[in-house]
């Protein structure tokens, strides 16, 4: 890989399951959260939330929730990152509002937020219109290429894929300020949603341990799938 800040973050981040005790700086944490909110998203609905869990019950109960595994009982940190797939209305009005705040609306995003976002991820009482917005998306498609107007399946997809681009950034910040992570999808989702305090439209997407590899952090060498396995080009 060429010699460069960004490579040697990207090479060097490991997952790490063994932390020092080492507290993380509010600053530093600060700054990797701020990155990790600099994320691409789906038409830029940042459907994310990072929580710190600090109250040492709610921790507890978080190392348990993670079925107490090593990494979320040894880390300084612990966090959980909430995916959300309630939150596109709020979320697309504040983006028309901060546009208006930047002068009149331009007729693409006026189209766009208003017309085309509420008809992709609007699915009715109870998802009900779903799988008809999916079956008219399917038979259109075979005459002209079109968007998949979703169902609510395919919007938990969406938040999904977004928060763990979120998670992505936040880990490689991590590493470039000298930090590791674990991210851990082994959990229990039910406590932990209940932890949380989570509506109906919210899941946790992933926990995150955070703080300083010790010397056992780091439990196996790389394995890589092979490239052409991985790799293609049509
Ligand atoms: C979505 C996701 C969930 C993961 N869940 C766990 C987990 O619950 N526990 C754990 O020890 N590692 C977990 N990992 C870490 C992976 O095992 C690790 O990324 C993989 O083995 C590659 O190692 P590396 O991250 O050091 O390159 C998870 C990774 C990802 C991306």
């Amino acid at each position: 890989m060429p010699d460069s800040p960004f490579y040697a973050t990207v090479e060097s981040r490991r997952t790490v399951r063994d932390f020092l005790p080492d507290p993380v700086p509010q600053e530093v944490l600060d700054r990797c959260l701020d990155a990790a909110r600099l994320a691409p998203s789906s038409s830029n609905l940042q459907p994310w939330e990072f929580v710190v869990i600090r109250n040492t019950d709610a921790r507890q109960k978080a190392n348990a929730a993670c079925l107490n595994q090593i990494p979320a009982k040894t880390a300084p940190v612990l966090m959980a990152l909430v995916t959300h797939r309630d939150t596109w209305r709020r979320n697309r009005d504040e983006i028309i509002r901060v546009f208006e705040t930047r002068g009149p609306l331009r007729k693409s995003h006026e189209s766009y937020y208003r017309k085309i976002i509420p008809m992709v991820y609007m699915t009715g009482p109870f998802g009900l219109l779903g799988p008809l917005k999916q079956l008219f998306s399917r038979i259109a498609s075979m005459f002209k290429p079109t968007p998949n107007l979703m169902a609510r399946s395919d919007i938990r997809v969406m938040a999904h894929k977004s928060t763990a681009l979120a998670a992505a950034t936040f880990m490689l910040a991590m590493r470039a300020e000298g930090y590791d992570t674990c991210p851990m999808e082994g959990f229990d989702p039910w406590r932990a949603k209940a932890l949380l305090g989570l509506p109906r439209g919210a899941e946790v997407n992933m926990f995150l341990a955070v703080g300083k590899r010790s010397d056992k952090g780091v439990w196996w060498d790389r394995v890589l799938m092979p490239r052409a396995w991985t790799v293609r080009e049509l």
